[in-house]
């Protein structure tokens, strides 16, 4: 057996998964948010560590085997989280998140220090507030004291992969989100944190996803019941996980993941293409990969705003029955989902969504399908990036809400124009994490061979030639709309 823990950002979430990729136990542990000040976003790394230690002992209570058959335990993290560590590797202040926006200044500062051009070239990503750096000096500003006695920063994960084995490391996949790796050559940059005035010295070791960092500390086997000859793998960035567990291991390999908020990934085998920062380009956890991802950052939520306006004591399913009887394209009638502003392509916290095209004829459902098509023609600038930037993008893996109700997997087909998979089982980041520690157990020869082997395809849906054209012609309108709205907001 493996362990995949998943660090997310309300739970953790623990897999025990068996030799042929079957979840045998499964246990999830919430914790608190700390929304402090608005734009605020805090966690205790502590509630990290007691609850995984706690999910751990309530899942190895449940199981019936031996502890000892639990061979590796790997890790997959919320990305970008701020945890400073004193000499002591004691935390300093609270874990600063991935979703707390309170950094614009310091976005700005790094622009001006670092400079966009070489930003791009040595992190391959714009600076954004939700990432590692803005925080680092956040703190250094703001919180001087505090900053002083920091002498290392980790990432959520890795603070609690500390805690289980007395060892700091930081593997490339979430070094990648902090803005201070050196993407293509694997190494901190210097160069960086000369420019904005950080000590090198504050980063952490750096290490694969999938290398071995040791084994789980005599008092943590005895708190978790755990044994103590445990293997303990490096774990990367809950991207990069998800990506694994959904099997996006091989170039024309895409997840479309649709959740509150939505995400297009696709596997890259080399670091060589410029995207101009439009979407995020990360070192991925599977050797000499990476991966390039861009967010709608009102996807499942645009849907879930919409029946809570309009129809908020209907279900998902009652709301969705009828959108296939409504014709492509809505009858004229075209959503855009910015919410709660965008990500991808125009990381525009300020721009507000809209309905354009309405007539007297429009009932619900086609209003339904509208905010459907939306949000995928959304996900499909992404696409439209990759593909523009000589990406071939031929089968995606729909994950989560979208793969839920078929009507939006060929609606996902034709807008994409691509071939849609949908997996018999998805576990998320939590099996990435589960398969990392499998291939580290050389249970497997490649994370090929592990996904191969643990993942199943359930349905395959293919694009209609006539729908797509018919989006192709829509989506060039959808795109005109962004530039003729963004004055409008509040
Ligand atoms: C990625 C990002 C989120 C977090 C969520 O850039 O900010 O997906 O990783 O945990």
């Amino acid at each position: 057996y493996v362990i995949g823990v998943d660090l997310g950002t309300s739970a953790v979430k623990i897999l025990l998964v068996n030799q042929i990729g079957e979840v045998v136990e499964e246990v999830s542990k919430p914790y608190p948010l700390y929304q402090e000040k608005t734009g605020y976003s805090e966690q205790n790394p502590q509630d990290w560590v007691d609850q995984t230690i706690t999910g751990l002992s309530d899942l190895l209570q449940k199981f019936t085997g031996d502890a000892e058959d639990i061979e590796g335990i790997s890790f997959s993290g919320q990305m970008h989280g701020l945890v400073l560590l004193d000499t002591e590797n004691e935390v300093l202040r609270p874990a600063i998140l991935w979703n707390d926006t309170r950094t614009t200044a310091e976005c700005k500062q790094i622009y001006e220090q670092v400079g966009e051009e070489r930003l791009l070239t040595i992190t391959k990503n714009p600076a954004l507030e939700g990432f590692t750096l803005p925080k680092i000096l956040w703190v250094k500003k703001h919180e001087p004291e505090i900053f002083k006695q920091a002498k290392t920063f980790v990432l959520p994960k890795d603070y609690l992969r500390y805690k289980l084995t007395g060892n700091i490391h930081m593997d490339y996949s979430d070094a990648a989100g902090t803005l201070l790796l050196n993407v293509s050559e694997k190494v901190w940059s210097e160069e960086i944190c000369d420019l904005v005035e950080i000590d090198p010295t504050l980063c952490p070791p750096l290490i694969e996803a999938f290398d071995e960092v040791g084994t789980i500390t005599a008092e943590m086997a005895e708190k978790t019941g755990l044994s103590p000859s445990t293997r303990v793998f490096a774990g990367g960035a809950d991207n990069a996980c998800g990506a694994i567990g959904a099997g996006i291991l091989e170039d024309g390999r895409t997840l479309c993941s649709i959740g509150t908020s939505g995400v297009v990934l696709s596997y890259e085998k080399s670091d060589d293409k410029d995207f101009r920062g439009k979407v995020h380009y990360f070192n991925h956890g599977a050797p000499n990969a990476y991966y390039t991802m861009g967010v709608t950052l009102a996807a499942g939520y645009s849907l879930s705003w919409f029946k809570d306006v309009f129809a908020a004591e209907e279900s998902f399913d009652d709301l969705l029955a009828d959108i296939q009887t409504v014709p492509v394209g809505s009858k004229g009638l075209l959503f855009t989902p910015y919410l709660v502003g965008e990500r991808t392509p125009y990381a525009d916290a300020a721009i507000r969504g809209s309905f354009i095209g309405m007539d007297g004829s429009h009932r619900r459902r086609d209003f339904v399908r509208a905010v459907l098509e939306g949000i995928t023609f959304s996900l499909n600038e992404s696409i439209d990036i990759f593909r523009k930037n000589g990406k071939q993008i031929d089968t995606i893996i729909s994950i989560g809400g979208g793969a839920k109700n078929s009507e939006w997997l060929q609606i996902q087909a034709d807008i994409f124009n691509a071939k849609i998979i949908k997996l018999a089982s998805e576990q998320g980041p939590g099996m990435g994490a589960a398969m990392l520690a499998a291939y580290g157990c050389n249970w497997f020869e490649s994370l090929k061979e592990c996904a191969d082997a643990f993942l199943k395809e359930e349905q395959t849906v293919l694009p209609k030639q006539e729908n797509v054209e018919k989006y192709q012609q829509l989506f060039n309108i959808y795109q005109e709309i962004y530039p003729q709205t963004k004055e409008i907001n509040e």
